[in-house]
């Protein structure tokens, strides 16, 4: 890394794309797209800086500058990560919203995250964005990929601005604290939070893409995440361009023959994935190794959810090659906790932290106090030492719910894990409500709030069903106003009222009926024992429980 030529600060799409451009990699692949229909189309680092400075040269002219939000809408095609680039350019702050979010994630986010831009497809505007634009008063221009023209007053054809746009753009000095991407994550209690990112995060990013991904010049890397959410921005976009290595882009979604032929076809040699794609394979009882050449893989990760240590063995047996999992989260922006390429893997477990990261068992005494635990293999809340680059700076405009991460100098993560003696750190849980389903994060409170939406609903409770295939599901208990009768037509009636509002990411897959939901003495619904009785467990202490 080399900072902004003339000393003019840090900025991660240099570091990640014009120093190499302006270097020996200029003709190297930088991005390799697969289009879901067939189509490859490869960006060098050389046509990477291109495009992204007539991005950033759009956003200046639309009079877009530095610390505003640009939010993206899209598949995994090239705009979104030429748009990404550039947005990083212009001092911009990149914000990714999931595809598969229905219309109240989306106004959620752009609402709360300032969107002054949003660049999506014809297709998802008119669905999704287009009947918000009113309650968006913020939202002043909205890029369409696939439109050959300008549609009216801010509804613009990205293709032709992007023709019209210089491919020169000198990026203004950026300070490393300035801020970078904006990534909404959920909450247990209320809407999305955004996570604020500075530029000095490439720091980690960097030293994560060498000594956990183990980048090497040459290297063809690939992660399957979905730029919606993190691991989709730090690893599938900034660490494997600050390495100057080619990174693979998939457009298309899960599909193990087309995965494994990915592997085979492109000489994929590092691959991160995730634990569900990971299940998906083995349920299939598919050998990939055995049908395929997988001679350039070197080396598999796997982040998100917890990963079983039969997957850590299956990866030895069907893919020649263990999975190094690794763990982290939207807050801390890189990857903090892994299993090395350079140690023993643990089954099972997360790994050790990386150099530079202070990680600690810890134990609430009270609300401004921990006391870290030192003996091994005692169950604790996983805390990390404030400090490291990529972690996060804020949650925007909730400050208070930012500072309520950090308590006796630590942040706690709002995992539950234990050490071994050895240092390895295991997970255990969540110390909350947060659902994990197929990886994604999902906050109960935003399904719970839209379920009541609906006018036969009374009270909605929802937790995360353990799923062997997908970790969670999303499960919602519903009580009926009064006078009306549950029925099959209402449930099914509120499971497509849901995936409307919410999308498939984010609805609840089961709806049960309830005539009352178990609340507590101040009247909060408990999930925590919604969910015992779901799964038959110790209904534990009740005796918050409201007319007990
Ligand atoms: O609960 C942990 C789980 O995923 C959470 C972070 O999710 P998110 O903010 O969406 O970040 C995605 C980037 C990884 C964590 O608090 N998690 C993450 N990695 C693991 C994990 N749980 C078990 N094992 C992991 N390796």
């Amino acid at each position: 890394m080399e900072g902004l030529p003339g000393g003019k600060g840090l900025n991660i799409a240099h570091e990640a794309v014009d120093r190499h451009a302006d270097g020996p990699l200029r003709d190297h692949v930088a991005l390799r797209w697969l289009g879901s229909e067939g189509a490859t189309r490869d960006f060098t680092y050389g046509e990477l800086k291109g495009q992204s400075n007539r991005f950033a040269n759009v956003l200046r002219g639309l009079g877009i500058g530095k610390g505003d939000t640009v939010s993206v809408l899209a598949d995994r095609i090239p705009e979104l990560y030429i748009a990404a680039l550039g947005t990083l350019k212009n001092t911009s702050v990149f914000c990714p919203l999931f595809s598969a979010f229905g219309p109240e994630p989306i106004y959620q986010r752009l609402s709360k995250g300032d969107a002054k831009v949003l660049v999506t497809s014809q297709r998802r505007y008119s669905q999704k964005v287009s009947h918000l634009m009113d309650t968006l008063p913020k939202l002043q221009h909205v890029l369409l990929v696939d439109a050959e023209d300008h549609l009216g007053k801010g509804l613009l054809s990205l293709p032709r601005l992007l023709a019209e746009s210089s491919e020169v753009f000198s990026i203004p000095p950026t300070d490393p604290e300035d801020s970078a991407f904006l990534h909404f994550t959920s909450g247990t209690t209320g809407m999305p939070k955004g996570a604020i990112h500075v530029h000095n995060a490439v720091l980690t990013h960097y030293v994560t893409g060498k000594y956990v991904m183990d980048f090497h010049p040459g290297d063809i890397f690939w992660c399957t995440a979905d730029p919606g959410w993190i691991t989709g921005t730090s690893y599938g976009i900034v660490a494997p361009l600050l390495h100057g290595i080619t990174n693979i882009i998939d457009e298309a979604d899960f599909d193990a023959m087309r995965w494994c032929h990915i592997l085979e076809s492109e000489k994929v040699s590092i691959w991160y994935t995730a634990p569900t794609a990971i299940r998906r394979f083995m349920r299939l009882s598919l050998e990939p190794s055995r049908h395929y050449d997988l001679r350039h893989l070197r080396v598999i990760h796997s982040v998100g959810e917890p990963l079983n240590p039969e997957a850590v063995v299956w990866g030895q047996k069907a893919m020649g090659l263990p999975i190094h999992d690794n763990w982290w989260q939207t807050e801390t922006g890189g990857i903090m906790i892994a299993n090395f390429p350079a140690m023993e893997i643990r089954p099972g477990s997360m790994g050790r932290p990386i150099p530079g990261v202070e990680a600690a068992i810890v134990r609430r005494i009270d609300k401004d106090t921990v006391e870290v635990i030192e003996e091994p293999e005692i169950q604790g809340d996983l805390a990390l030492r404030p400090g490291w680059p990529s972690m996060f700076r804020g949650y925007l405009h909730d400050e208070e719910r930012y500072r309520k991460c950090f308590v006796g100098g630590w942040y706690l993560t709002g995992d539950l894990a234990k050490r071994d003696a050895d240092g390895y750190f295991w997970f255990v849980g969540r110390a909350d409500d947060i659902i994990k389903t197929s990886g994604h994060m999902v906050g109960p409170f935003e399904v719970e709030s839209t379920l009541m939406e609906h006018p036969a609903v009374a009270e909605a409770g929802v937790i995360g069903k353990p799923d062997p295939l997908i970790g969670e599901i999303v499960k919602a208990f519903v009580a009926l106003k009064p006078g009306i009768n549950p029925s099959e037509e209402l449930r099914l009636e509120l499971i497509g009222f849901a995936r409307k509002k919410l999308g498939s990411a984010v609805a609840p897959k089961e709806i049960d009926f309830q005539p009352n939901l178990p609340k507590n003495k101040a009247g909060k619904i408990m999930r925590r024992l919604l969910k015992a009785r779901e799964l038959g467990l110790p209904e534990g202490d009740l005796s918050t429980l409201e007319n007990n």
